[in-house]
């Protein structure tokens, strides 16, 4: 199975058009069946370009066998919502996120992903260049147009099987080295930002001309030494949730306990867009607005059993957020 059976979109040409055209493609995890109607709602209403993505562990909770088919029937209700409108479908890929072994990425190659991350950025230098040329070797043996992603520097925070106690930025000349020697399609970086929704503890805050305390800016100098060397290699930003302080305050109104909770500012995600960061991958601000309509949607009718019901408030808020991430803060809107 390739893609194109799935009716995926090739990934290499989604990043050169926001490469080109200066916008950023959201990469956006989903868990569920809901989540995936959100990401495909949202991309609709506002005519944006998607990655659809998930990382092994959500391969596995859907259960490999059924995962394809499930991404299979998101591209049948991304025809079926063009042609209601009297429109096309959007372009939709997607991403293995954060591929840990060779293995996974073949797997997801046969299951008919767009485009495989490899994350050999736990490695040794070497040893990250060399599983990573392997796995590009592999993925364009199976199939020329499938995109891959590598890691270089190190992102800190956790999400999922993910865990970094450690932070190391890309260096911008080992970059190019590293993508002239494996041939990677995109190359994740590592400039300031963080996985999960604690990207930062309080003390690493700094203050802002207003006066607020604000995440430390990102190291847009990173980006630019890197496109200066190499301007047609898209480069992509992990750990951009913004983890909005409204729903935070709301899942904890509802019985969350979510503590010291920051993300990454909205506006220095949108600062990126002229730069040649191309996709950026949300999965916390997701989880997040999603749990917290669910725990007011709980709370707020605790005698329903109607399943339905709560998991719908979780898609509604998560397709509204999506949508003003894709119009406000990505840019993307209008370039499907
Ligand atoms: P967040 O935890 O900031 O959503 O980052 C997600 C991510 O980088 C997925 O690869
Ligand atoms: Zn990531």
């Amino acid at each position: 199975m390739t893609f194109k059976d799935l009716g995926l979109s090739d990934s290499r040409l989604i990043l050169k058009d926001a490469l080109k055209n200066k916008y950023l493609v959201g990469a956006f995890n989903f868990n569920n069946v809901e989540q995936m109607q959100a990401i495909i709602e949202a991309a609709h209403e506002t005519r944006s370009p998607i990655i659809l993505q998930a990382a092994w562990g959500g391969v596995s909770h859907f259960r490999k066998e059924i995962f394809p088919h499930v991404v299979k029937g998101g591209m049948e209700y991304n025809r079926f919502l063009a042609d209601k409108d009297r429109t096309t479908p959007v372009p939709v890929a997607l991403n293995l996120d954060h591929g840990a072994t060779f293995e996974q990425c073949e797997a997801c190659c046969r299951l008919g992903f767009s485009s495989i991350m490899i994350d050999g950025s736990h490695h040794e230098y070497e040893e990250n260049v060399r599983l990573t040329a392997e796995v590009v070797k592999m993925a364009k043996s199976y199939d020329p147009d499938i995109n891959v992603e590598g890691e270089l520097g190190i992102i800190g925070g956790q999400e999922d099987e993910v865990i970094s106690d450690d932070k190391r930025y890309t260096d911008p000349a080992q970059a190019i080295d590293f993508a002239e020697r494996t041939g990677v399609d995109s190359l994740a970086i590592s400039a300031g930002t963080a996985h999960g929704a604690k990207k930062f503890q309080p003390k690493d805050l700094i203050r802002d001309e207003k006066g607020n305390m604000v995440p430390p800016p990102l190291k847009t100098d990173i980006v630019k030494e890197i496109s200066l060397k190499k301007p047609e290699l898209p480069l992509v930003l992990h750990g951009a949730s913004a983890i909005p302080e409204e729903y935070v305050k709301l899942f904890n109104s509802y019985g969350g306990t979510l503590n010291e909770a920051i993300g990454i500012p909205d506006s220095y995600v949108k600062a990126m867009a002229p730069t040649s960061i191309c996709k950026v991958n949300i999965h916390s601000d997701g989880r997040l607005v999603f749990m917290a309509a669910l725990r007011k949607g709980l709370a707020d009718k605790s005698g329903s059993i109607e399943e339905r019901n709560f998991l719908n408030l979780g898609k509604e808020e998560m397709k509204n957020y999506y949508m003003y991430k894709m119009k406000e803060v990505l840019l993307s809107s209008g370039h499907a």
